[in-house]
């Protein structure tokens, strides 16, 4: 396959936990080979403890693999610098949250223009993606809005506003449906199947069956190793490659 479509490609990846004295406390993945494709909507499935959100951390320039190679967006992430890995980040990857994590003290459209402003983007620019993002998600009308004022599934259509102002290249979720009532998490899963159809790659962490059956593809792990890769179906809209 062309490097050209994998958004993400991981290799060997390890990642070990240490005590303060340096001896290991665990290894939370043992050897992860990953290729994630353009388009791809992915659901991350594992029992507790089996390296899910470490996983999602390396994907996610939060955290550096102990040891093997990681490619974002055909970058090689393991040599950045701390402060290139965190710019890269910011413009490369949109996260969303179970917990939503919007700051209470700023309205909707505020907490949208975060992102922007870590990246010096002008106020009025700001506020003008951010409103479009808004939009996007079915929340312009509550811009004014502190989060407190907020349901729950409005809140997180929030958070996911915030997480695609940047035009990210890959978004991802940690059970972002983790703390709604089943029709309100319904709601966020349409609208990820929208982004998704509109060509944005997801990768979302879920314990729920009836969620990841929705997802193109379902990468299972146990004890920091993948235990079964499925593709479940295709997107519908491949591009077709004309014969040379
Ligand atoms: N910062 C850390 N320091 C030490 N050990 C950690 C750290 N983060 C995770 N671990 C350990 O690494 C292993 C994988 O943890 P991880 O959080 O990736 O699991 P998970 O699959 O996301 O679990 P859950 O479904 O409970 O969220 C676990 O044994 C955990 O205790
Ligand atoms: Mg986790």
């Amino acid at each position: 396959m062309e490097s050209a479509d994998l958004v993400a490609q991981l290799t060997k990846v390890r990642k070990i936990y240490y005590k303060p004295d340096g001896s290991v406390m665990v290894e939370a993945l043992r050897g992860i080979d990953l290729d994630v494709r353009r388009g791809e909507y992915v659901a991350i499935m594992g029992a507790s403890g089996s390296g899910k959100s470490t996983l999602m951390n390396i994907l996610g320039c939060l955290d550096q693999p102990t040891d093997g190679d990681y490619f974002l967006d055909n970058k090689p992430v393991g040599k950045m610098s701390d402060e290139d890995l965190s710019a890269f980040r910011g413009r490369t990857v949109g996260f969303i949250f179970q917990a939503f994590n919007l700051i209470a003290q700023l309205t909707v459209v505020e907490n949208a223009e975060v992102p922007l402003f870590y990246q010096h983007v002008p106020p009025a620019e700001r506020r003008e993606r951010a409103m479009h993002s808004l939009e996007l998600v079915g929340m312009a009308d509550r811009a004014g809005h502190r989060p407190r004022e907020l349901s729950g599934g409005q809140q997180q259509r929030a958070a996911i506003a915030r997480a695609l102002v940047t035009n990210p290249v890959i978004l991802m979720a940690d059970e972002p449906t983790g703390n709604l009532d089943s029709k309100t998490g319904e709601a966020i899963l349409s609208l990820f199947e929208k982004l998704h159809s509109e060509g944005m790659t997801i990768l979302m962490i879920t314990h729920d069956d009836e969620v990841s059956e929705r997802c193109e593809r379902i990468v299972r792990l146990r004890d920091g190793l993948i235990e079964r890769d499925e593709v479940l179906r295709s997107r519908a809209k491949v591009p077709v490659q004309a014969e040379a």
